[in-house]
């Protein structure tokens, strides 16, 4: 697959790659200077097409998983390309009705639904309530009974799979509070007997971790979900979809995306494989790789600082704005939006205005030594960015701002 790129420089400035054109990021600033996102839309509805081909005609529908970006111009773009959404709370829900999707379009997800969660879930006629445990099945159970509705659920199952990512981004081991073990089928039968005819088990599921990079463990999820379905024939359960969660890592390193889009296709081949026996329906919850790409946080440069013993970019934006690096250690490249390939580069360490020492944007950059005022983008923020921001200092939220 070719490579792609949402952003890239033109005459020595960083823009947005859309459809036929080059968007001057410096062009489009707020004309009250605050740190925004931007996002590249063109470059969402390209991951979709992109993940939609890997799967060739396996009967599949995309989920988009809303916490990594509830944008509403993004709700509207996934909605347009015909996907749905995975939720995984009331807010998410009311969010995405309220942007236009149907309750046949909503999955929820999340292993500490509330009883208001439940019991609004039902009655608005959801798709699929992804169960985690047994005592909210049994929860669900009673709601469901009380107001003797059908209740179409799937088993999140944790299939005990140690993924290679940050460990706060791994689900699926069964250390993880994720979930419930195979073992555990039994009485998930039971309680489905004990609750007739409410409970309607339709699914199962699996999401084993976020920002995978490797398609072996994903597979081997996804095969987990196929054998546990062949094993409940034997008990006259019919399950009609299997879903296989998001987790598809994207290369934060490089602007180079061939890698990741490689292994979306090995991905593909593999599930096209896998499920090539099974007649229902598959789910993906895609959340990183479709608007990871997409997003870029535009920061100013307040201050240049060296205190005798490190050199430090102070920007107006920080942990408040982008958590990940200080909570994942996460990598994000840091560019310059005005490329002065005159100015000497040094090493800096690229801080924020948060008064805690984990507030780094990015440790020890080689870049061009910025001016006050001078604009630098962190790249690859479109996935859990805005959407882990906080107003933490009492500093304001990030703008948002759609390119198309
Ligand atoms: N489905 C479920 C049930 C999930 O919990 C998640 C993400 C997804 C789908 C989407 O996963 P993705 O395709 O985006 O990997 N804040 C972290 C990521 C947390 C992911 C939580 N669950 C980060 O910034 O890396």
């Amino acid at each position: 697959m070719m490579e792609q790129k949402s952003f890239s420089y033109k005459n020595h400035r960083l823009g947005a790659v859309t459809e036929g054109k080059w968007i001057d990021l410096l062009e489009v600033l707020p004309s009250d200077p605050h740190p925004t996102y931007f996002y590249n839309l063109h470059s969402v509805k390209n991951r979709i097409d992109q993940l939609k081909a890997s799967l060739g005609g396996l009967q599949s529908k995309i989920h988009y998983a809303v916490k990594a970006n509830a944008h509403p111009h993004i709700l509207e773009m996934v909605r347009q390309q015909g996907c749905g959404v995975d939720t995984v709370s009331l807010g998410e829900m009311l969010h995405s009705l309220e942007h236009g999707f149907n309750p046949k379009d909503i999955i929820l997800s999340g292993v500490g639904k509330s009883k208001k969660e439940l019991t609004q879930s039902l009655l608005l006629g959801i798709k699929q309530i992804n169960v985690e445990s047994l005592s909210e099945l049994k929860r669900l159970g009673e709601i469901a009974s009380v107001y003797q509705r059908e209740c179409r659920f799937g088993i999140r199952l944790n299939p005990d799979i140690q993924v290679d990512t940050h460990p706060y981004i791994s689900t699926g081991f069964r250390e993880n509070k994720f979930g419930l073990p195979e073992k555990q089928i039994p009485e998930v039968l039971e309680i489905v007997k004990q609750y007739s005819p409410w409970l309607k088990w339709q699914g199962l599921s699996v999401h084993i971790g976020s920002q995978i990079r490797d398609v072996e463990p994903l597979l081997q999820a996804a095969k987990a979900l196929v054998r546990v379905r062949h094993n409940l024939t034997f008990y006259d359960q019919d399950i009609t979809s299997l879903d296989i969660g998001g987790g598809v890592g994207i290369d934060y390193k490089s602007a180079d995306e061939t890698a990741e889009l490689e292994m979306l296709k090995a991905y593909g081949k593999g599930l096209q494989n896998i499920f090539s026996d099974f007649k229902g329906e598959i789910l993906l919850e895609p959340g990183r790789f479709l608007v990871a790409r997409a997003g870029v946080l535009v920061t100013q440069v307040e201050y240049i600082k060296n205190n005798g013993f490190k050199n430090f970019i102070v920007v107006d934006s920080g942990m408040n704005h982008l958590l990940r690096p200080s909570l994942y250690q996460a990598y994000h490249r840091i560019l310059p939006l005005n490329e002065n390939a005159k100015a000497k580069k040094n090493i800096f360490d690229v801080v924020g205005p948060i008064c805690e020492s984990s507030d780094v944007l990015g440790y020890e950059r080689y870049l061009p030594e910025p001016q006050e005022g001078d604009w630098l983008a962190v790249m690859d923020v479109g996935a859990y960015g805005y959407s882990m921001s906080s107003d933490y200092n009492m500093h304001d939220k990030p703008h948002e701002i759609c390119l198309l």
